[in-house]
């Protein structure tokens, strides 16, 4: 509508301006005749009357004046008339309009004086009057008097006052005309044809291929229809040839790289793009409170790490929270954008969440209630009726989110994490055609611990809603069918490895997760030059360096590292001076207490250790709080002699995986805890457990006097698992095992 105005309005204002000068002119034409008409007449009455007048003024015989005058009493219009002597005194008047006469009017002084006669506008009263003055003359020629007819004008204003009207309901009329007219056709001509290509789009779009019917168009819309067919038609051929094409390479490559997980999800997927979800996004643009200017930011989370390389290498579309301060500046009218930022691999949905949705949903009851029940670290879960109403609230959003994205015939939906329990069943619900498959990244608890969650069966039925659900260990996997067989009606098939309610199967799979080990081991003059850099910042060469890259969280174990740290060098005194150790810390979920008061708890300690032991210019532990980019933290892993995983529990743990594959050739050990899921496959790492600080400094010095040569031949074997079991086997390990129950 706007558009129609946009162009009609123009027409419109000349329109109406041509009518308005039209009929400007047309009613002052009709006034200047109807003022005639009442000129000629006044005149002619006029000049009567002051024929009568003449003899009785001159015998001032006032009664028979007056009786001339009354007779203009009945006549339509005519007010009234007056009969003025030589002085100009009234002689007779008309009743009706008696008060007229006192009325001073010097045009009749002038019209007995001049002899000339006079036609004029006058006001009486609330009327509006003609008056015209003619003056009498005697048989000689003198001038006796005056004779003064007054008209009501009122009929001729309301002449055109109709005119007026008539002209207004005609012009009104043809803008209406002009307005439907252009209406009609802008509707026919561009918004038709447009609403039929866009729905085309759309069903090309969504793969809905039997629904492509041939489009009709003509003009300019009829080319561009065209480009848009060709357009369509050469994507769903190269769609095609690649299908066929990545079959063929897969079956000749044995290592799983990025090019063969873009072969297997071509040629399994096919035409259905990858749809992931997850609460965390993988780039979020903030706004940097130095400068303020806008930075793209990767996070520090261990489903970034994992997922990103994936959709990168197979294209698709990631849904998530769009909760950094620039995120809205960066999207389009769909909320989305091709990330990563200027190489546009695949397409990243920003879900718009509420501040109250946020704290409910996110910190309150995924990271105040789920977080803490699933890690066994002695901090206690908090469930509010509020933070879960949220908590849905937020599912349902993300559900809206997903489902008006898949395309028509079998769309797969690959979930993340504990923020999503509810998700599953409510896609299905509405897609019961999809694969939905969600990965737990965290451990999951025995029946007993589960079972305080006041949301137990809500979240255990929103989960069944998936085909697959996936955890990083097999004993994850036992945890949870031991759950659904106590908690819930439901039948848990041993042999299959599955959960059947209501007639639905869920199969339950572990799938360690891992990283992209090529990536991480590639040398680069850039890595190398910065380890030097950070060598000379914090003069450590020479020096025994520990590293620890951690988000601040209370299930990573960093206060029992540094309590490592201190009771190592109590014990072993010779390494003052020679030993550091580098924590990056990375600040999350602060609005959380229990995150508030770790942050600090563990400033407080580095200070007690560091001024504990320090000598001259050194301290043991330099902290580094702050968010560091992945390729920031690569010359960390680079330049360590140690590498230290201490968390309290955890579903696997990528920084161990990271630092193994990017240590390269050289002798460094990786300090491991047993509660990560990680040590089930990195079994060659010096493990420990972090609640036992005696042994935890143990651990330390044992990695630190482990000969060179076992140090080198253990991180080797823990290279290899970790670059065979990458995350694109990983991936593709889901990926098969999706569309094996798509078929069954
Ligand atoms: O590893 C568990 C996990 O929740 C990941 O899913 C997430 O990527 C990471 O912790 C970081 O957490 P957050 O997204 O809350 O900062």
């Amino acid at each position: 509508m706007k558009r129609v105005l946009l162009y009609i309005l123009p027409l419109l204002v000349i329109v109406t301006a041509g009518l308005t000068v039209l009929g400007v002119l047309q009613v002052r034409s009709v006034r200047e005749r109807l003022m005639d008409d009442l000129a000629r007449k006044a005149r002619t009455v006029a000049e009567s009357t002051a024929f009568a007048a003449s003899d009785l003024m001159a015998r001032g015989d006032s009664v028979a004046a007056n009786r001339l005058v009354e007779s203009f009493q009945r006549r339509e219009q005519l007010q009234g008339c007056v009969l003025f002597d030589r002085q100009g005194r009234v002689f007779a008047i008309t009743e009706r309009v008696s008060a007229w006469g006192d009325k001073d009017k010097p045009y009749i002084r002038t019209a007995l004086v001049t002899g000339v006669p006079r036609g004029g506008l006058e006001r009486y009263g609330n009327l509006s009057l003609y008056s015209y003055v003619l003056p009498v003359e005697s048989e000689d020629g003198a001038v006796v008097g005056a004779v003064e007819v007054v008209y009501d004008t009122a009929y001729l204003f309301d002449t055109l006052a109709v005119l007026w009207r008539r002209i207004s309901i005609v012009l009104i009329s043809l803008l209406s005309i002009i307005v439907i007219i252009s209406i009609v056709v802008e509707r026919q001509t561009y918004v038709l044809p447009l609403r039929r290509l866009t729905a085309w789009f759309g069903h090309f779009q969504r793969g809905e291929l039997d629904r492509l019917t041939p489009f009709r168009a003509r003009g300019e819309l009829a080319k561009l229809v065209s480009e848009v067919e060709q357009i369509a038609l050469s994507l769903r051929v190269a769609r095609r040839a690649a299908s066929s094409e990545a079959q063929e390479r897969i079956r000749g490559e044995d290592r799983w790289t990025e090019a063969k997980l873009h072969d297997l999800v071509l040629a399994r997927l096919g035409e259905n793009a990858l749809f992931v979800v997850s609460n965390r996004e993988p780039y979020m643009h903030v706004v940097d409170e130095a400068s303020g200017g806008v930075r793209c930011v990767r996070p520090a989370s261990g489903v970034v790490t994992a997922i990103d390389p994936i959709l990168r290498a197979c294209g698709g579309m990631w849904i998530a929270h769009g909760g950094a301060s620039a995120d809205r500046k960066f999207v389009n009218s769909r909320s989305k954008l091709g990330v990563p930022p200027g190489d546009d691999r695949y397409i990243l949905k920003r879900v718009w969440l509420t501040k109250e949705e946020e704290a409910g949903y996110y910190y309150g009851f995924s990271n105040e209630g789920l977080w803490p029940l699933c890690h066994v670290t002695h901090t206690r879960p908090v469930f509010r009726e509020s933070d879960w109403r949220m908590y849905r609230r937020a599912n349902e959003k993300f559900a809206d989110a997903v489902v008006e994205e898949l395309p028509a015939r079998a769309p797969f939906v690959f979930i993340q994490d504990y923020h999503f329990t509810l998700l599953p069943r409510l896609i299905k619900e509405r897609r019961p055609d999809a694969t939905v498959a969600l990965f737990w990244h965290i451990p999951w608890p025995n029946p007993e611990v589960f079972a305080i969650c006041p949301y137990q069966h809500e979240i255990l039925d929103g989960m069944l809603g998936c085909d697959l659900v996936g955890f990083h260990v097999q004993y994850h996997c036992n945890n949870f069918l031991d759950t659904a067989n106590r908690l819930i009606e439901c039948r848990v098939d041993a042999e299959r490895f599955s959960v059947v309610q209501a007639q639905k199967e869920t199969f339950v799979r572990a799938f360690p997760i891992s990283v992209d080990a090529d990536l991480l081991g590639a040398a680069s003059p850039d890595v190398e030059s910065e380890i030097e850099r950070i060598r000379r910042e914090f003069a450590l060469e020479g020096k025994i360096v520990a590293v620890g890259v951690d988000r601040i969280d209370y299930t990573k174990g960093i206060k029992e590292r540094f309590l490592a740290v201190d009771r190592f060098l109590e014990k072993n005194p010779e390494y003052r001076g020679r030993f550091v150790f580098v924590q990056i810390g990375a600040p999350s979920r602060t609005h959380i207490k229990s995150y508030h008061d770790l942050s600090a708890e563990i400033d407080e300690l580095v200070q007690k250790i560091n001024w504990k032991h320090s000598e001259d210019s050194w301290a043991p532990i330099i902290y580094q709080k702050r968010h560091f980019t992945p390729e920031e933290i690569r010359p960390y892993y680079g330049l360590a002699d140690i590498c230290v995983v201490s968390s309290l529990h955890d579903g696997m743990n990528l920084v161990a995986k990271e630092f193994v594959a990017a240590a390269g050739d050289r002798p460094a050990v990786l300090v491991l805890s047993r509660f990560t899921g990680a040590a089930r496959e990195l079994a060659d790492a010096v493990l420990v457990n972090p609640y036992s600080i005696e042994e935890f400094a143990g651990a330390i010095r044992a990695a630190i006097e482990m000969p060179d040569g076992e140090k080198r031949k253990r991180l080797e074997s823990m290279r290899a698992a970790v670059s065979d079991n990458n995350v694109y086997r990983w991936a593709a390990n889901i990926v098969t095992e999706l569309t094996a129950l798509k078929k069954e």
